[in-house]
């Protein structure tokens, strides 16, 4: 079993859409896999996502509403495989959080594909269109990250 952890910053956009695309694609590729997502800050804690994002993703196919917000801490370097970033602040926040004997794999999640763009754009303060863009490149780096974790194991 390999475990993914993905982080944003408040845990109510990005991560919890990639916690929700990432599942449904091992699920349907019969991967064995455990998902979890966080946020840097904890100001959203034990919340849903957000109903922008919740609506995206399930018109996309993924539904996401029994997901709850939470912190990322210093455990989850030790709990998961691969902790994954959705942009350059979280992964600077996550680096300094990230212990000495950290076991995760810390990377960016779109470096997992070969998108262009280098980070998933916050959506929280934008137009509606910006929910959408984040299915698109949480669908694309899914899929790679998939591909990675297959061949290794
Ligand atoms: P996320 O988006 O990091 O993708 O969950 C945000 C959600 C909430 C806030 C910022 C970003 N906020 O400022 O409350």
């Amino acid at each position: 079993m390999t475990s993914v952890l993905f982080v944003c910053l408040g845990n109510i956009c990005r991560s919890p859409t990639a916690e929700g695309v990432f599942r449904a694609m091992a699920a349907q590729a019969g991967a064995d896999v455990a998902t979890d997502s966080a946020g840097t800050a904890s100001w959203h804690r034990g919340k849903s996502p957000d109903p922008r994002s919740q609506a995206a993703a399930a018109a996309a196919g993924y539904p996401i509403d029994d997901l709850r917000a939470r912190q990322v801490s210093t455990e989850d370097f030790h709990r998961f495989d691969y902790i994954l970033a959705m942009d350059q602040s979280n992964f600077d926040d996550l680096e300094a959080l990230r212990p000495a004997d950290s076991t995760a794999k810390l990377s960016l999640f779109l470096s997992h594909c070969d998108e262009p763009a280098t980070e998933v754009p916050d959506p929280y303060y934008g137009e509606a269109d910006g929910f959408a863009e984040v299915i698109r490149l949480v669908e694309k780096a899914s899929a790679g990250l998939l591909q990675d974790i297959t061949s290794r194991s």
